[in-house]
């Protein structure tokens, strides 16, 4: 913890100064210097000593990533670590793309500006002109922001506007991640998150996929104006649903005069294979929202894309143009300029195709291991490079005498292997991998949109290898590493 400084006197000889003296602050060559051990003391200290222990049951604690390339993290000991992780979504590009580097390293070398409130901004303009052009249909209109959560708060916001109810109610699904700002946590389906808060209660809940649930809770009650959907569910597991359910979706909105909100920070920007995941079913929603990757993992970039007409009927006139414009940071120089770049290279380098061609061999590669391992893995599903990899639960499979073992361990990993094996991965085999937020059986796989066959088979090589290990000496291993 800080030594907080104690105030006293200036020295006589001390120069005059009108400020205050300056704290014990770190420079920013003393926080790429620190070792692992003082990092993490520091992240207890002022951070989130809850979550520290998590990070430690994964072994993530033991990490110092000291750069990052590509589709790896090298961390202090020269370990080239394979990121199939891909920060939930969040690094189409890999990291440190040479393009997105120098965009940036341009805007900073000619001064441009950054802060767009007072004088218009080319650079968001440009953006907002680019996101018309890969959003289908009439989704001409955007807010620029710098999370996903921010972007989602103005899609709901302008849905409901337009939706023309005074008393708008909003329908969400079960398992679904709207992000944690107060407003979009009101349609987060986890009672961890919502917690004691007092959310918004307008909202109205179906299950995700059915059709009949939506229809009835539409048809039931006229205030429902607004009906928000991940288009994939990120947190819920890796869950799609059929063409059938979002052309019925598309049909019911249509003649309840519904307005519909496609979340998009997650499945969006390309990972399924098109630039919308939508746009599979052939529909357009009122609404979508893009974050993620569209900071091109080297900025804070949201965005909320809405039809024209929606816009207008929410925030057409001057009267109402201010009721939801930007915040301090929507629009802002070097973000949109990452953008627009990010946007450039993701169709000059055919991200999309690649995600694509190469999510079809990960899938291929993993029911293939699936096929071998039928009482370990019991599902892996998705499209492009969003795939989940399920596990089944242990927790009554595992031999008796092993069963006083794990119960020592966290109530969240009993019975679920996935942490075990992403511990295992990323110790022995130098591989991450990310966890869901509902389903503690699902491994996520989000790896960078740059991916090559190479690398799945890097790490299909190394989950066969953990596999081949058998469940005993993996739950074994696992909880001897945590002895240490
Ligand atoms: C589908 C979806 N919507 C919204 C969000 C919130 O985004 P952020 O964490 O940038 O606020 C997330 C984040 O994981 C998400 O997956």
């Amino acid at each position: 913890m800080l030594d907080r400084p104690t105030v006293t006197a200036p020295a006589l000889d001390e120069p005059f100064r009108r400020g205050p003296a300056k704290p014990d602050l770190m420079t920013v060559e003393d926080a790429k210097a620190l070792d692992v051990q003082t990092m993490a003391d520091l992240f207890k200290d002022h951070i989130n000593p809850g979550q520290f222990h998590f990070m430690k049951l994964l072994g993530f604690n033991k990490v110092k990533v000291e750069s990052a390339e590509g589709m790896y993290y090298i961390d202090q000991n020269g370990r080239k670590i394979l990121d199939f992780f891909g920060g939930f979504g969040s690094l189409a590009f890999g990291h440190n793309h040479p393009r997105i580097l120098a965009a940036r390293q341009r805007f900073q070398d000619e001064k441009r500006h950054e802060i767009a409130i007072a004088f218009l901004s080319q650079y968001a303009a440009a953006l907002a002109r680019n996101l018309a052009a890969c959003s289908p249909g009439d989704l001409d209109m955007v807010v620029l922001g710098s999370s996903g959560s921010e972007a989602m708060e103005a899609a709901v916001k302008v849905a409901e506007r337009a939706s023309g109810r005074k008393n708008c109610k909003i329908v969400h699904a079960e398992n679904s991640f709207h992000g944690k700002t107060k407003g979009v946590l009101s349609l987060t389906d986890s009672p961890l998150y919502q917690g004691e808060f007092k959310l918004v209660g307008n909202t109205y809940k179906v299950p995700f996929g059915d059709l009949e649930a939506l229809t009835n809770a539409v048809r039931s009650d006229p205030d429902i104006g607004v009906v928000v959907l991940e288009t994939v569910q990120g947190g819920g597991g890796i869950i799609g649903a059929p063409t059938a359910y979002w052309q019925g979706v598309r049909a019911l909105c249509d003649k309840h005069n519904v307005l519909w909100v496609a979340d998009e920070v997650q499945c969006g920007y390309g990972r399924t294979g098109r630039f919308y995941a939508f746009e599979h079913h052939g529909v357009v929603p009122d609404v979508t929202a893009l974050a993620k990757s569209l900071g091109a993992g080297k900025a804070a970039v949201g965005a909320m894309i809405a039809r024209r007409a929606v816009y207008m009927k929410a925030y057409g006139t001057p009267k109402t143009a201010m009721i939801h414009a930007q915040a301090t940071f929507g629009g802002i120089g070097e973000a949109c300029v990452t953008a627009i770049e990010g946007l450039n290279v993701l169709y000059d380098d055919d991200l999309i195709g690649n995600a694509d061609a190469v999510g079809a061999h990960l899938l291929a590669r993993l029911n293939e291991i699936k096929s071998r391992y039928p009482s370990i893995i019991k599902d892996v599903r998705g499209q492009g490079l969003m795939v989940g990899l399920e596990f089944h639960d242990f927790s009554r499979t595992l031999p008796l005498a092993l069963r006083p073992m794990v119960a020592i361990l966290d109530e969240k990993l009993k019975g679920s292997l996935s942490g075990f094996i992403g511990a295992l991965l990323l110790r022995d085999y130098d591989v991450l991998v990310a966890f869901t937020e509902y389903n503690r059986n699902v491994i996520r796989l989000e790896p960078p949109m740059i991916c090559g066959e190479e690398h799945v088979d890097q790490f299909c090589d190394a989950l066969d290898a953990l596999l081949a290990r058998g469940i005993v000496s993996i739950v074994k291993d696992f909880v001897k590493s945590q002895m240490n």
